[in-house]
């Protein structure tokens, strides 16, 4: 089977979160290279990020992939108006597939909660597995903002809790929250093809008949949850706090992640005199957690 070979350089620092974003938006194997061509590593995607300052980004896709569409997902994942400009080229199967396969390794958050590859073997069968391929929706678990939201959920068990996850993607942080106890999630996200992918997910995963997904304007007026989690970037966030507020009941938490450590203030500040955020933070992102003040006169809306 042929590939579809995209090439782009960046700037060294830039490199890491380049690659993340093209592997959320359907690459199935990325691998970096210094600017004079020689491979550094293909491999060890937790290696210290490599030392030469302009790196050239190799990401294969299959085939028949729409790369404009892709490219348009990687830049929104960013936060750039704009695609970095790349070239493509067709190649011929060179074992990638046995490559990508080996590169998508079972992933650990929390004590309890796994997320592995429907190909492999959970590492412990006894452990919350939440199965999840690689598809056509952001959430793989890869990508840090994905990350924090999975331990803090591993953590603060949601068992018997609603939960809506906003922004859901290929609806990890849903599934997980239901494999973890929750009594029901909503997922809702503006993007058809991920309530789509989040709907297999969910089926796969044997927690569809406790989870509704729907477009966020068919999400039921006056509803409220005890855990609301948004994994969207900074401005997004601050654009719907009220909504998220007013989803969230009083005393409830409300986890807000795919912000920029940079732009931790400028949300906090968009939840003022609701919620008090703590925040962590992983590589250079940052989550906010809080609970919604249980006098919150905010109505609900
Ligand atoms: C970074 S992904 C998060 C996916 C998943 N929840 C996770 O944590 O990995 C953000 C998702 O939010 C969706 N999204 C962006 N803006 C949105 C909005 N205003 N309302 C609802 N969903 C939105 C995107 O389509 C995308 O699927």
């Amino acid at each position: 089977m042929p590939w579809l070979q995209l090439t782009l350089d960046a700037p060294r620092h830039e490199a890491q979160r380049l690659s993340d974003a093209l592997e959320e938006a359907g690459a199935l194997a990325v691998s970096l290279e210094a600017g004079d061509d020689e491979p550094i590593f293909e491999a060890d995607w937790n290696a210290t990020p490599p030392v030469w300052q302009q790196t050239r980004i190799v990401a294969l896709f299959p085939e028949d992939t729409d790369i404009a569409q892709s490219m348009a997902m990687t830049a929104s994942l960013l936060g750039l108006a704009e695609p970095p400009s790349y070239r493509t080229e067709t190649i011929a199967d060179q074992d990638w597939a046995r490559v990508w396969m080996e590169r998508w390794q079972p992933m650990h958050f929390g004590n309890n909660l796994w997320v592995v590859p429907s190909w492999l073997t959970p590492p412990d069968p006894e452990a919350v597995n939440l199965i999840l391929d690689p598809g056509m929706a952001f959430g793989t678990g890869t990508h840090a903002t994905t990350g924090m939201c999975l331990d803090w959920l591993a953590q603060h068990s949601p068992r018997g809790l609603d939960v809506i996850d906003f922004g859901c993607g290929s609806g990890i942080l849903a599934i997980a929250a239901l494999k973890l106890g929750a009594r029901s999630a909503l997922g809702t996200d503006t993007d058809p093809q991920a309530l789509v992918t989040a709907r297999e997910n969910a089926e796969r995963n044997e927690v569809l008949d406790r989870l509704t997904l729907c477009l966020p304007e068919a999400v039921p007026a006056g509803m409220a949850a005890d855990v609301v989690l948004a994994n969207i970037l900074a401005p997004a966030l601050v654009a719907l706090a009220p909504t998220l507020i007013a989803l969230t009941k009083p005393g409830g938490w409300l986890i807000l992640s795919g912000i920029l450590v940079s732009q931790v203030d400028e949300v906090v500040a968009a939840y003022a005199g609701h919620i008090d955020f703590e925040h962590q933070q992983r590589e250079d992102w940052a989550m906010l957690t809080g609970q919604r003040r249980a006098t919150d006169p905010l109505a609900t809306i």
